[in-house]
């Protein structure tokens, strides 16, 4: 097991980050700002089953001075996918190379990695869905064995190396379990999906973070973030210091409903935390497609935005609240979306001045 004093050295870390695959995938909350991540199980807030296996799998790994198995995170973004990596290291007090799917592009880039982890160490793979076929297969041996044949040169000259690996413990995150091959998945002895959070969740959360921030907040104030944020910490976290600014500048520094209702306004963020983009969505089938159902690309097509942002971020949050379904011949506008803007599905369409 990695000795417990190399994970005091967060510089030397971001190096070993580095190691091979030449970028890097940033801690998004870095000093010399306040981190609002939570940095053990006990302080992560909601998640609940997740966190009991996550819990037991730990102290069942420390008992038998074993590394645990590996491990996959499927959730959409902002719900504490790289929290938990970052948790799971500290309480095995191991030490963690951050990179991701897209920033390995050949087998060489994660050879150099993972010939540098130590037993024990977390090699935490985000996007894992965008990790490209050749370093897929390349990664295969190195979960199952701990050994992966490196081959130099091409044609005649082609030798092959066999390197040895130490037991390390893969950690990935995806916020597209589906695209991920089943030998891939099955290679993880541990999947979860994190849910959104709920209400109450949400406020112990901008509760929290409050705190941190040294932001003064009230009861409802907390309220109204949480019931905005989409069900997502991250957005919390967002929108308190968006209210925090407002509250400084227009009210008397405090962050109650008063405040947090006019600063969200502001940001665009409706009374169901639905964002621009959020109504754009679900307007743009409505206006252009007879409310669906239709395809993603079209909508994507029609929205000038990547499809990927949409499957990834608008629609989960939409499928969550029964705005939108998703059918075999594509996606659809519920009873519920249309009555978001005063509209039954029977009834008229927008004026197109209204998009
Ligand atoms: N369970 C939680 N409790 C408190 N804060 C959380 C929790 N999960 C996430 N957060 C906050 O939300 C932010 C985004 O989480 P992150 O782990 O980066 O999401 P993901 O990797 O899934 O996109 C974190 O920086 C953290 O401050
Ligand atoms: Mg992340």
């Amino acid at each position: 097991m990695a000795k417990q004093d190399r994970q005091k050295n967060p510089a030397a870390d971001e190096a070993r980050g580095v190691q091979g695959s030449g970028k890097t995938v940033p801690s998004e909350e870095t000093s010399p700002y306040v981190s609002l991540r939570p940095k053990s199980l006990k302080e992560y807030i909601g998640q609940t089953r997740v966190v009991e296996t996550l819990a037991i799998a730990i102290e069942a790994a420390l008992k038998r001075k074993e590394p645990p198995d590996h491990i996959l995170f499927h959730a959409p973004p902002g719900l504490g996918k790289t929290t938990l990596a970052h948790i799971i290291a500290e309480e095995m007090g191991v030490s963690m190379t951050v990179t991701s799917g897209p920033a390995l592009d050949k087998g060489g880039d994660l050879l150099g990695i993972l010939t540098h982890l130590e037993e024990g160490d977390i090699l935490f793979i985000d996007e894992m869905h965008r990790l490209p076929r050749v370093v897929e297969e390349f990664l295969y041996p190195a979960m199952e064995d701990f050994a992966v044949d490196f081959i130099f040169d091409k044609g005649v000259h082609a030798r092959s190396h066999r390197y040895r690996l130490e037991h390390f413990v893969l950690v990935g995150a995806t916020t597209r379990a589906g695209l991920l091959s089943a030998p891939l998945r099955e290679r993880f002895g541990i999947f979860r999906t994190l849910d959104f959070y709920s209400e109450e969740e949400l406020v112990r959360i901008a509760k929290r973070s409050a705190a941190l921030l040294n932001i003064t907040i009230d009861e409802d104030g907390a309220y109204e973030i949480a019931r905005r944020s989409r069900g997502t910490p991250r957005i919390v976290n967002r929108l308190l210091k968006r209210v925090r600014d407002f509250a400084q500048v227009r009210g008397a520094g405090i962050a109650n409903r008063e405040t947090a209702r006019e600063a969200l306004a502001l940001e665009g963020v409706d009374e169901k935390g639905l964002t621009v983009l959020d109504r754009k969505f679900l307007k743009a089938i409505i206006q252009f497609y007879k409310g669906g159902p239709v395809g993603i690309e079209a909508i994507a097509a029609t929205l000038y935005e990547e499809s990927d942002t949409l499957v990834d971020v608008v629609e989960p949050y939409l499928l969550k609240i029964g705005f939108l379904t998703r059918t075999s011949s594509g996606r659809k506008v519920a009873e519920e979306g249309y009555r978001h803007f005063g509209l039954s599905m029977q009834q008229g369409l927008f004026k197109s001045t209204d998009l």
